[in-house]
């Protein structure tokens, strides 16, 4: 039996990346071997394409582009360092996968939904993640989280990337794709209140990804 896929989704400024430390350190307590990792990136060579991607600079970008750089990211993520450490019995914990692109790509940008599976479908061989969750806020507070964070007011101002700068008509698109992407796939994907304390989030995350661990062991 492989290890165990595990991906994080939702809106820019949800929360995710938090959840998904939170719950790496809960499942190492209890003594899994957890492994964390993210996409765009993941690799040095994703990681360089995710510099490409991100730039505020490249405001040229057609559309075509920005769902193969994705998907190029991806493709060497999964078989340099997903699938190995899943074949090597690991839980994988990643901060983002397919999903994000089928909301950003396909929905947000209006990329044909097809196309944007069938592209990454090839990139990953085909690996799909056991267990999604989305971390759901509405776009009014994911926007002002990022502004936030930008402004510096929480410490450190960080700059909005290329994606972050789109505007709210765009953000409203990619939550409605990852509410579609919910109803599509009910059996893999968990949609998580996370307009809630931080503790209250990891404790239904953690709740749900301890009965499916379970699962998993006794087939
Ligand atoms: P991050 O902020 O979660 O690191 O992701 C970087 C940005 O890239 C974020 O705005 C979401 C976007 N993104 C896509 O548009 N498509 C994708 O396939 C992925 C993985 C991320």
């Amino acid at each position: 039996m492989d290890g165990i896929f595990i991906t994080f989704e939702g809106p820019d400024g949800a929360g995710k990346t938090t959840q998904l430390r939170k719950l790496a350190e809960e499942l190492r307590e209890n003594g899994h071997d957890v492994v964390v990792t993210r996409e765009p990136g993941g690799t040095v060579i994703s990681d360089q394409i995710r510099g490409i991607i991100l730039d505020p600079i490249n405001q040229e970008m057609v559309d075509q582009a920005e769902v193969l750089l994705y998907a190029a990211s991806r493709a060497q993520h999964v078989h340099e360092f997903i699938l190995p450490a899943l074949k090597a019995k690991r839980i994988v914990l990643c901060d983002r996968f397919i999903d994000a692109s089928i909301a950003y790509q396909a929905y947000g940008l209006g990329v044909d939904v097809e196309t944007v599976k069938a592209v990454n479908r090839f990139a990953s061989s085909g690996l799909q993640a056991t267990r999604t969750y989305i971390l759901d806020v509405p776009v009014e507070v994911s926007l002002a989280r990022l502004h936030h964070r930008a402004s510096g007011s929480g410490g450190i101002a960080q700059q909005l990337d290329r994606i972050e700068q789109k505007n709210v008509e765009y953000h409203s698109r990619v939550r409605a794709g990852f509410h579609q992407i919910a109803a599509d796939h009910q059996k893999r994907v968990r949609v998580i209140d996370a307009n809630r304390s931080e503790d209250e989030i990891a404790g239904d995350i953690l709740a749900d990804c301890k009965r499916l661990i379970e699962e998993h062991l006794s087939v």
